[in-house]
């Protein structure tokens, strides 16, 4: 049985802040932000939260799919900034959606979780656990981003992208090959520690942590890895890198993109971008592409595409899928 995306959606904050708005608060300008990432402005949300801005993605995900809430038997979300510790973002959706008969549980992969989480789906679905899946990427990163630091505040932004996915015994569609990959060992290079409380013994105070990044590290490991697990869902799957109509991948710099399209000798109108408009929405990158595709009519049935990203952990993915 194979796993096949049947509906799209995504959801991004009203409110935009360009780069020039961003110059009002750090030193920085748009050229220098439009030059070395690709960004022009990125959705920040004034309030509404992880869990929501999952469940609007995902509402219109069904609707396109066509499925009721009860239909849902599984709903995974990649998210490293579920709004509360504890329940899950998953469940937040669950209940905001009245999916009553779907287990739900969040993915932590940072902004690699959408495809840990769509590759997750699938192995589950294989098993015979379940038959329709609401597989959502969302983060609210301007929550956790230092806004007084530079390097990092421009590049990041608020949404959220969801996909339903169906069994299906056709071998004409579906998720044909997928790899997953971390290495702990750089864990540092990107990180965001939680809110750490002191107990009794420790007598310390609540402190806050903010995403600190060494960014060409990360930079050197996306260009080298993308590449190398794109190369390996082809050759598991036998397929040819021509065949692949489009390149989701994470949105993150324009330049990592241009870099993994040089490596991979593949044209850049194959790799479809929307960094310009939403900066890095971490684990809604992929899907709020994705959906965008859907919706401009540019995916017909039997496309062949390949979705991969990289994000903290290190983790790195990719998923092939037709359409
Ligand atoms: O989802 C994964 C998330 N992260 C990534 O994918 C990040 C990958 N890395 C990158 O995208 C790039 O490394 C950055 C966009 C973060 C930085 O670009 P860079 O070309 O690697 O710049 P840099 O860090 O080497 O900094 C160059 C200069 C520095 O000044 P000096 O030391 O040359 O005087 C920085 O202090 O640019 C300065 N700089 C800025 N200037 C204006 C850093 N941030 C800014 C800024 N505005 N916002």
């Amino acid at each position: 049985m194979r796993m096949r995306i049947i509906g799209t959606g995504s959801y991004v904050p009203g409110r935009t802040v360009t780069n020039d708005d961003l110059a009002k608060i750090v030193e920085t300008s748009d050229e220098w932000i439009r030059t070395r990432t690709g960004i022009g402005s990125r959705h920040i949300s004034d309030g509404p939260g992880t869990a929501f801005m999952a469940a609007e993605a995902a509402k219109k995900a069904m609707e396109s799919a066509g499925v009721e809430p009860e239909d849902i038997d599984l709903i995974l979300v990649g998210t490293t900034t579920a709004d509360h510790c504890f329940p899950s973002t998953a469940c937040e959706v669950q209940g905001m959606l009245g999916a009553v008969r779907a287990v739900g549980y969040d993915i932590s992969a940072a902004c690699s979780g959408f495809i840990f989480a769509l590759n997750t789906a699938d192995a589950l679905m294989k098993s015979g656990a379940c038959r329709t899946a609401l597989i959502i990427g969302a983060d609210n990163l301007s929550k956790i981003v230092d806004w007084t630091d530079r390097s990092t505040c421009v590049l990041f932004g608020d949404g959220a992208g969801a996909v339903v996915a169906q069994g299906c015994e056709s071998e004409e569609a579906g998720l044909m090959a997928m790899n997953m990959g971390s290495d702990g060992r750089k864990a540092s290079v990107l990180e965001c520690q939680s809110r750490t409380m002191g107990n009794f013994l420790t007598e310390k105070g609540p402190e806050l942590g903010y995403i600190t990044m060494e960014g060409q590290e990360v930079f050197k490991f996306a260009v080298k890895k993308v590449p190398e697990c794109i190369l390996k869902a082809l050759a598991d799957s036998g397929e040819d890198i021509e065949e692949i109509k489009y390149f989701v991948l994470h949105q993150a710099n324009y330049r990592i993109c241009e870099s993994i399209a040089k490596r991979l000798k593949v044209p850049m109108d194959r790799i479809p971008m929307n960094i310009e408009r939403y900066g890095n929405t971490s684990g809604a990158t992929i899907p709020v592409l994705l959906d965008e595709l859907n919706r401009e009519g540019k995916l017909t049935p039997g496309d062949k595409l390949m979705l991969a990203g990289f994000g903290a952990g290190l983790t790195w993915g990719a998923s092939l899928i037709r359409w």
